[in-house]
């Protein structure tokens, strides 16, 4: 899959994406996540910093953080945020010096289709030796109650080989293929939230989780089974609570 796929439909969620994504309080949960790992001397880049939602409450938590991403249309809303410490750029190409980077995160990026082993060998070039790269997974660990059933059934289906899958077993090899070393969990923090059958149904149309994977062709019967299914469920427009644990993955540059 090409590095530079996949950024349209941020362009078109983007005034969206904060609201349907939990807007501050989601980033202000990573932000506490990364902001104890982050040393606040050092600048912070940001690789697909989207909206810069989360980047912003870095800066709020004393970082200084510029902020890279694919998509215009998401980083004219970080340029708000951030100024001009924001650029438009691929993550599989960084425009950044070798070896001149102490620390990066990356924030719900490497489940979107973008080129995974492209962007590892970017972080691996751009840090330097004993810098560290902070990621928060999007699927890291699914979940496993009703609807996360039919959805993670439904994932496996259009993608078999994982490559929107971003939990260490995914993300892992690759890093190490290009000596950055996975370190382990940190910060984990257990979060609730709710979601109908319904709104679930819903996010599935036009794109799965409101227009962020786009689905065409053959896929489309394999999403609308998806959605009959989990409007099947006891009370499908009754919220239930979910819950699942965010995590922050650890990578830190060797040689
Ligand atoms: C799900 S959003 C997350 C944005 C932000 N990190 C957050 O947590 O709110 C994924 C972002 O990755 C960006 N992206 C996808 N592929 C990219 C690539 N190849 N290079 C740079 N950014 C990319 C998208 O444009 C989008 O802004």
């Amino acid at each position: 899959m090409a590095s530079a796929s996949g950024t349209a439909e941020f362009d078109e969620i983007a005034p969206v994406y904060d609201a349907s994504r939990g807007g501050t309080a989601r980033a202000a949960g990573f932000a506490d996540q990364l902001a104890p790992l982050l040393d606040p001397a050092r600048p912070v880049l940001d690789i697909g910093v989207g909206t810069g939602v989360v980047a912003a409450e870095l800066v709020a938590r004393g970082h200084r953080v510029c902020g890279l991403d694919l998509s215009p249309g998401m980083l004219a809303l970080a340029r708000g945020r951030l100024g001009q410490r924001v650029a438009v750029a691929d993550a599989g190409r960084l425009p950044v010096r070798d070896a001149s980077v102490s620390q990066a995160v990356s924030t719900w990026l490497l489940h979107t289709g973008v080129d995974r082993a492209a962007v590892f060998r970017e972080v691996a070039r751009v840090l330097r030796p004993g810098g560290r790269y902070l990621v928060i997974p999007a699927r890291g660990i699914r979940p496993t109650d009703d609807i996360g059933r039919i959805v993670n059934d439904l994932e496996d289906r259009l993608d078999p080989g994982g490559t929107r899958q971003d939990g260490p077993r995914a993300l892992a090899p690759t890093a190490d293929a290009y000596g950055l070393v996975y370190g382990g969990t940190a910060s984990e923090r257990p979060a609730t939230f709710e979601v109908s059958p319904r709104q679930m149904a819903d996010s599935l149309s036009g794109g799965l989780f409101t227009g962020a994977w786009p689905v065409s062709g053959a896929d489309l019967p394999i999403v609308a089974e998806a959605r009959t299914r989990l409007l099947a469920l006891p009370d499908p427009t009754t919220p239930r609570v979910r819950h699942m644990t965010d995590f922050v993955m650890t990578f830190t540059r060797t040689g």
